[in-house]
């Protein structure tokens, strides 16, 4: 696999310009090959970071499939979902058509094994094709880090982190509350054709240094190697990089 691409902005307010940019060239690629895109975005600062693409004329909002990279097991209006966040950040103020987000059922939030499994069978429906691999290919993966270097759902020193078969999966003992929530496992995020990790401010600044400088101590977001072709891109701020020698 080729090296992460880590881009330093001098502030976020550039920093989100040149990701809606990203965002849309992806978007285009996808469209013209296959005529849509599939994205899955995370929670926490990321659906803020996301405003570039509000009174976008070149997003193709219609051609959009979003899934959730991870999702805290609470209702959709739940100030802790990240389905709300990103709808209030986001798809409140674009023409997606609601049917094209992929949210978790919930009325399965009392069984976490079944709505793990529902999420699956979505993606399972949704990349069924006859170029389909053994995990779903998304078009571009957005994730955050944790300043304990957890990525999606997927903790330090967390079994999760060995999961090679399921495409999704619950964790009932998050560090970072809500403790439960459904998780994108390693083998999906990895066979993303792009994955974009985007961390902003001096509180990631120790954490990043040690995941692109030292990546074999194995913490979850240095996990995140995608499978060739696929492409691995840090849209950082300059607080975030300051640490780093990376390249
Ligand atoms: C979640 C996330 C999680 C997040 C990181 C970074 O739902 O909690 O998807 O993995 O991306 O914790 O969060 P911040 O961007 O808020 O630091």
């Amino acid at each position: 696999p080729s090296a992460p691409i880590l881009i330093s902005f001098d502030n976020s307010d550039v920093l989100v310009d040149s990701l809606a940019q990203f965002i849309v060239k992806s978007q285009k690629e996808a469209i013209d090959k296959k005529g849509k895109f599939t994205v899955a975005l995370s929670g926490g600062s990321l659906p803020k970071m996301l405003r570039g693409l509000i009174d976008n004329p070149s997003v193709k909002w219609n051609k959009w499939h979003v899934f959730y990279v991870d999702e805290r097991v609470v209702p959709l209006d739940h100030a802790d979902s990240n389905h709300r966040a990103c709808t209030e950040a986001l798809f409140s103020k674009v023409p997606i058509p609601s049917d094209n987000v992929y949210t978790l059922d919930p009325e399965l939030l009392n069984d976490l094994e079944e709505l793990s499994d529902a999420y699956e069978k979505i993606l399972i429906r949704e990349f069924a094709q006859k170029d389909s691999a053994r995990f779903p290919i998304f078009d571009l993966i957005l994730l955050g880090m944790g300043p304990d270097g957890h990525t999606a759902s997927l903790f330090p020193n967390h079994e999760l982190l060995n999961e090679d078969d399921r495409w999704v999966a619950y964790v009932e003992d998050s560090p970072k509350p809500p403790p439960k929530r459904i998780t994108l496992t390693f083998p999906v995020i990895n066979h993303a054709s792009r994955i974009v990790f985007v961390a902003v401010g001096k509180e990631k600044a120790e954490i990043l240094k040690q995941i692109l400088d030292s990546p074999e101590t194995g913490l979850p977001s240095a996990r995140v190697k995608p499978v060739y072709p696929g492409q691995l891109y840090w849209f950082v701020d300059e607080a975030a990089a300051a640490k780093a020698d990376y390249p």
